[in-house]
């Protein structure tokens, strides 16, 4: 079943395997008989009813947030904000006139999540929750639900949500841009397709991506995650999953940043990872690779295929730019899996955390 470990030795590895099966349940279930992208109607109103959207999340649902506000703002021309929780909970920022609130939340449990939902309830907004448990506490109690289609995620280090939360962001944001007779050449299904064939492509290639943990974080202490545009929050969530099952302390930042002061903590052999995928920033980061390198650093590339160099460490297929955090984010899983497990750690049930955080 779902939830049964079956041949694999962790939930975590079952998970990140079960990514083009979701892709594929994904595709299917947001696509109407004619192959046409298919979302509730209701729904469908409340984006279009919205001058602006706030997406609020916590952890990697938040990391998902921050590409879905690229899709919304690119494809729909929607004004989109993305908030932690329990930051927007205290520290609510000045709202539009029409505000639409986007939940997005594996467990649909987060407590924090649920005390902005109370609260912008009271004050008579409208909700959507976009969440891999039917039923759930957000799902219940806000307007509107989309379901991720992800199946039960077990490990604690969520891999199969982000993905699934990123496709479905890409899919409500074009149906949005649809509705709003914004003109696209961009066939998304299709586009997601090839997505699912890349992301199979680098699960195959686990091996090799063993040897890049072989190769950079044996010894690490710690690690930093650099990229510009969406590349950055892919590095975000990179970061994120490395901290949370290696215990390496892991920071993940704009790759332009890095001259205002974390490249201060470059040491010989400081191992960075910086990911390229976006054709307009490639120039940047990697120059941004070379500052770090010539300070020491043991530089890490990963790029997509057309943008990659001689001596980048991993090449993920071509994709469309806008789609690229679906698949690069499956390397840096794969990495803090395999560097998590080379540490004797117990890679599903890490120290400290819980799959879902129920207290405020
Ligand atoms: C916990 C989990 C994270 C997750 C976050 C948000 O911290 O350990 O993996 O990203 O909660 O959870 P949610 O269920 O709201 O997506």
């Amino acid at each position: 079943s779902d939830t049964e470990l079956g041949t694999h030795p962790h939930y975590m590895i079952k998970e990140i395997n079960e990514q083009p099966q979701v892709m594929r349940k994904i595709i299917k279930e947001y696509q109407d008989d004619y192959g046409e992208l298919k979302i509730d109607k209701n729904i469908i109103s409340q984006l279009n009813d919205a001058d602006r959207l706030y997406i609020i999340a916590a952890g990697t649902s938040y990391h998902a947030g921050l590409i879905g506000k690229e899709y919304f703002e690119k494809w729909a021309g929607v004004p989109t904000e993305v908030h932690v929780a329990s930051e927007f909970v205290y520290n609510t920022p000045l709202l539009s006139k029409k505000p639409l609130f986007i939940f997005i939340s594996q467990s649909g449990e987060t407590a924090d999540s649920r005390a902005v939902l109370v609260d912008i309830k009271k004050k008579g907004y409208k909700s959507l929750t976009i969440t891999n448990v039917p039923g759930s506490t957000l799902s219940r109690e806000a307007d509107e639900t989309l379901i991720l289609h992800a199946g039960p995620e077990i490990a604690v280090a969520s891999t199969k949500a982000y993905v699934a939360q990123i496709a479905v962001l890409a899919i409500t944001a074009a149906v949005t841009a649809r509705e709003l007779n914004k003109v696209s050449d961009m066939d998304l299904m299709s586009e997601l397709a090839k997505v699912t064939t890349a992301i199979t492509a680098v699960i195959e290639d686990a091996d090799k991506i063993e040897n890049i943990v072989k190769n950079y974080l044996e010894t690490a202490r710690n690690a930093f995650f650099i990229g510009r545009a969406m590349d950055y929050y892919v590095g975000l969530e990179g970061a994120l999953k490395l901290k949370e099952i290696s215990y390496i302390q892991a920071e993940g930042f704009a790759g332009g940043e890095l001259k205002h002061g974390t490249i201060a903590l470059i040491e010989d052999g400081t191992p960075v990872f910086a990911l390229s995928t976006q054709a307009k920033v490639d120039l940047n980061i990697r120059s941004n690779a070379q500052e770090v390198q010539a300070r020491g650093a043991n530089v890490c590339v990963v790029a997509m295929e057309g943008l990659e160099q001689e001596g980048d460490a991993y090449v993920i297929p071509k994709v469309d730019e806008m789609l690229t955090p679906l698949v690069s984010v499956v390397v840096y899983q794969l990495i803090s899996y395999y560097a998590a497990l080379h540490r004797g750690n117990d890679v599903d049930k890490p120290r400290n955390l819980a799959k879902s955080v129920t207290v405020e």
